[in-house]
């Protein structure tokens, strides 16, 4: 889906119209004509991989990087080419970037200071935020006598305390260890719905995203590949660099077939729905994320209106709260389904499987850049334990048998 701008008059909010960046002596441009508009209060979220120019991004509305085109505006205020203070955004990066030899509250202060806003309601200001943070009975310390997940929160209490337009965040979990990590995030959602500002938060970390967005604007190679909740890009993801990207998929490619609805993937045919986009005759790909396959025996009748493919159980994992089921299917690519533990294992390492799936489930994308062997994460690098010794069992499967 590519963002339609409307025209910058009305607007209120964060709207970003046509940016690029192109840095000195580089090839290809680090932001490539994004336009994507961000309503007040809500929690914007630049996802993508390293390089993809999401920091490049961030820093154009900061104004800490100048824009080759384009134009940034806020509550319908040009803001381009303002120097970055003048902007009144807060800006927190991975770094805490505290000052060492002030007190948290003094480095919450400075802001204030700097503004010339009066001692009293100072110290005030400084006080809520500090309880916003729950670092209230920290004011004193200084940022080396606090843990990384403290200091991170004195960064996000000195961000705010100048009530900014906007509170800009690149990657500002990175530096912690996963439990404060998860800690932080629950802090920046509460901060985030008792302050009501618009967020903009960075990160490569999709769970992260997923989680604490509104909306989440997938960033590749400098441009936005889809802008949409967390729901539509993890349900509905429009390419399959999004599918691959966000969650795990099961991807079958094929030529799509418009007038009968189906793809054909050589070994077998699936169900598209006539309304799914790519152009028929294409190669496209059917993407259906695992939790969508049921698993069967190859016995067992599967209704007519969904989609079945043949399979090959290549692992079992067990990851908690449900199985995690390996899988190789005839055209020799591979996926996965998931199984709750209260459910009986669908069959054994090497045992033939069907897996079907209600075509409602799944999207079809075009096929450019389909890379089955690396959609989604390996299962063997899973942080999993096997159990009932099924992995000792795990047979190395051969396909003759399914096709
Ligand atoms: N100051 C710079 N000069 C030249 N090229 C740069 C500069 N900063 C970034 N780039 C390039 O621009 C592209 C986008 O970089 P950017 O830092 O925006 O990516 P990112 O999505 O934030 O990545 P990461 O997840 O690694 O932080 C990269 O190819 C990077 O090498
Ligand atoms: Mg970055």
């Amino acid at each position: 889906m590519t963002p339609q701008p409307t025209p910058p008059t009305d607007a209120h909010g964060i709207r970003i119209k046509g940016v690029t960046k192109v840095y000195p002596g580089q090839p290809s441009p680090a932001a490539d004509d994004i336009s994507l508009d961000i309503a007040p209060g809500e929690f914007m979220t630049f996802l993508g991989p390293s390089g993809s120019g999401k920091t490049t991004m961030l820093s154009m509305i900061a104004g800490l990087t100048s824009l080759s085109s384009g134009g940034i505006w806020i509550d319908g205020q040009d803001i381009s080419r303002l120097k970055p203070h003048k902007r009144n955004l807060g800006v927190v990066f991975q770094q805490y970037a505290l000052f060492p030899h002030l007190s948290v509250a003094k480095n919450v202060a400075f802001p204030l200071e700097q503004r010339r806003v009066p001692k009293d309601e100072i110290h005030r200001r400084v006080r809520e935020v500090l309880d916003l943070v729950h670092l209230g009975p920290f004011a004193e310390r200084l940022p080396r006598q606090l843990s990384g997940g403290q200091q991170q929160r004195v960064a996000l209490a000195r961000a705010v305390v100048y009530e900014p337009r906007a509170l800009l965040m690149d990657e500002p979990l990175g530096a912690l260890d996963k439990k404060l990590r998860d800690q932080l995030r629950g802090e920046i959602a509460r901060m985030h719905r008792e302050l009501k500002m618009t967020f903009i938060f960075v990160t490569h970390d999709q769970e992260e995203a997923l989680t604490l967005s509104d909306r989440i604007a997938v960033f590749n190679e400098g441009r936005v590949e889809q802008l949409g909740t967390p729901t539509e890009l993890y349900e509905h993801p429009a390419t399959l660099f999004v599918a691959q990207f966000i969650g795990e998929s099961n991807t079958f490619t094929g030529t799509l077939n418009r007038a009968d609805a189906v793809l054909d993937c050589g070994a077998f045919t699936l169900r598209a729905d006539p309304g799914d986009t790519p152009v028929s005759g294409t190669s496209s790909v059917v993407v259906v994320r695992p939790e969508r396959l049921t698993l069967h025996p190859g016995d067992t009748p599967v209704r007519p209106d969904h989609n079945v493919v043949d399979a090959v159980v290549t692992e079992i994992l067990y990851v908690g709260d449900h199985h995690r089921i390996g899988l190789r299917f005839p055209d020799g690519g591979s996926g996965s389904a998931v199984c709750s533990v209260a459910e009986q294992l669908p069959a054994l390492p090497g045992r033939p499987v069907q897996a079907s799936w209600d075509p409602e489930h799944q999207t079809v994308v075009p096929a450019h850049g389909a890379d089955r062997e690396s959609s989604g994460p390996e299962l063997a690098e899973q942080p999993v334990d096997a159990i009932h010794g099924l992995h000792d069992q795990g047979v190395r499967p051969t396909y003759g048998g399914v096709v």
